[in-house]
């Protein structure tokens, strides 16, 4: 089949990674974008591989049953939420029959017993923190581009796939709670009125970088102004923001004039109101809550109601009787931890970032818990044979690691502590099958559940319990 040629009548079975599906015509697979399961389509080949073939697609002859309208109008550009077309139910069975198969195909498993995948109570408006960045000039789409009277006037929204030099102005975005729409849409106009210059990312001129807009559930709000320079111009604009909404509860400016868009190692500087904001989760069966501090940049999960309740799988799945140490390794700023410590004799978190565990200490004395100590560093630096003598051998270990999964020593020590029971939370179930399968020998993978965290992405969180055998 050559470059360029073009297939009609591939059916679309299922999707594949990184929002691409794959098709099946006699026999033969093929991989594309931007249909759904139950299209019929036509592609032209990009790439021919020895097990498939990619393309572009070219025109879907059939719509799928499962397809919907989008509800949002950035939806063909922004790239954010491109499950949108597919419904809900359709998209939580599909990333449950993913990690099902990740499972069995990586990770070995027959036989496994799983619950039923834990879809989000709300689609839209889940998440509660969003990162927009503002450029001189916005991305035209190729329909704008052939219209000689649209101009590139300047932008608040998101980057283009791909493109650190493009973003796609936004209006309205469903995936944070609506006042961010009317915050960002603020900030917009009254810099634009102001005549505060919009960062050029090729010229790295501009004064407005970026803004972060935070939340917690009781309707608090953060705001991070990212700013090239600060001038008496940009102190206007922020008290003119929290004149305005007194949800703003804090308020932070972050000078960043480096040529990379990254401020995490940027000093910040408390322009208005509290340090922080917190948000409560509270424990299964009136066992309490616990409040966790969210400074402006702590790492705290995006949807705090699916990860209270994948915390609750966690605190339900562990087992943890009260003379057990646990450990919570990639603990964060310690929130599972603290949401388990009552349970336990005491609970070791440890973590990559040193900030997060400074918010960890803040937690602990927030909530008056005593039985926690946390460590900062490489995992696999850290847990070591002398760690673990130190600290005590682990009845009970969570992990909760990056999309790479656990580093190989890491794993080796794991093995060496034998703790009885491990509970594996990942957002990413092919390394997590992986790891998985590093440890079976010891290992007997007791149960698996799936949560859906990020809906109209192809994201899934996968919680799994082992036990030792
Ligand atoms: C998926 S997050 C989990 C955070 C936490 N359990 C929570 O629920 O908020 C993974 C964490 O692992 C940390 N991390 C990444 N690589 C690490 C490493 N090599 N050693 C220790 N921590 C690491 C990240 O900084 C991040 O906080």
């Amino acid at each position: 089949m050559k470059k360029g040629s073009i297939v009609e009548g591939i059916e679309i079975v299922d999707i594949g990674a990184k929002g691409k599906v794959i098709g099946k015509k006699e026999g033969q697979t093929f991989m594309t974008s931007g249909a759904v399961p139950g299209d019929v389509v036509s592609i032209q080949i990009k790439k021919s591989k020895k097990n498939y073939k990619e393309g572009r697609l070219k025109s879907i002859e059939q719509h799928s049953a499962e397809r919907i309208d989008p509800v949002c109008d950035h939806f063909e550009h922004c790239g954010g939420c491109s499950w949108q077309n597919l419904n809900y139910p359709k998209q939580i069975e599909l990333k449950e029959r993913g990690v099902l198969q990740q499972m069995r195909r990586i990770g070995g498993i027959e036989d496994l017993k799983h619950l039923p995948i834990l879809g989000s109570d709300e689609t839209f408006h889940y998440r509660n923190k969003m990162e927009f960045t503002f450029v001189s000039e916005r991305y035209l789409t190729p329909e704008e581009l052939s219209s000689p009277e649209i101009k590139k006037t300047p932008a608040l929204g998101f980057h283009v796939p791909g493109r650190f030099d493009w973003v796609l102005h936004v209006n309205n975005c469903h995936l944070q709670n609506d006042v961010h729409n009317t915050l960002r849409n603020f900030i917009y106009e009254e810099a634009l009125n102001a005549g505060i210059s919009f960062y050029h990312p090729r010229n790295q001129v501009g004064t407005m970088r970026n803004v972060v807009l935070r939340n917690n559930r009781p309707g608090q709000w953060m705001v991070l102004m990212i700013i090239k320079e600060r001038t008496d111009e940009t102190d206007v604009l922020c008290k003119k923001m929290v004149d305005r909404f007194p949800e703003i509860e804090s308020f932070w400016v972050i000078v960043n004039n480096k040529m990379n868009d990254s401020f995490s190692d940027c000093p910040a500087e408390l322009f208005y109101g509290e340090p922080h904001i917190i948000e409560r989760f509270n424990r299964p069966d009136d066992q309490g809550s616990v409040d966790y501090i969210i400074g402006p940049k702590s790492f705290f999960q995006t949807n705090s109601n699916q990860a209270e309740k994948l915390y609750e799988i966690v605190y339900n799945w562990a087992g943890i009787q009260p003379t057990d140490t646990v450990y919570d390794l990639y603990t964060g700023a310690g929130t599972i931890a603290l949401f388990v410590a009552k349970l336990a004799k005491k609970v070791v978190g440890v973590e990559y970032v040193p900030e997060a565990i400074e918010d960890a200490f803040k937690n602990a004395q927030l909530n008056a818990i005593e039985n926690c100590s946390f460590y900062a560093g490489d995992m696999k630096d850290v847990l070591t044979p002398a760690f673990i003598e130190e600290n005590g051998k682990p009845e009970v270990l969570i992990t909760d690691p990056p999309r790479a999964g656990m580093h190989n020593d890491v794993i080796d020590r794991i093995l060496e502590a034998k703790p009885k029971r491990i509970v594996y939370v990942s957002c990413d179930p092919s390394t997590q099958a992986r790891d998985i399968a590093l440890m079976k020998d010891k290992y007997k993978v007791v149960q698996i559940q799936p949560v859906d965290m990020f809906p109209h992405t192809s994201h899934v969180e996968n919680v799994a319990l082992l036990e030792l055998t």
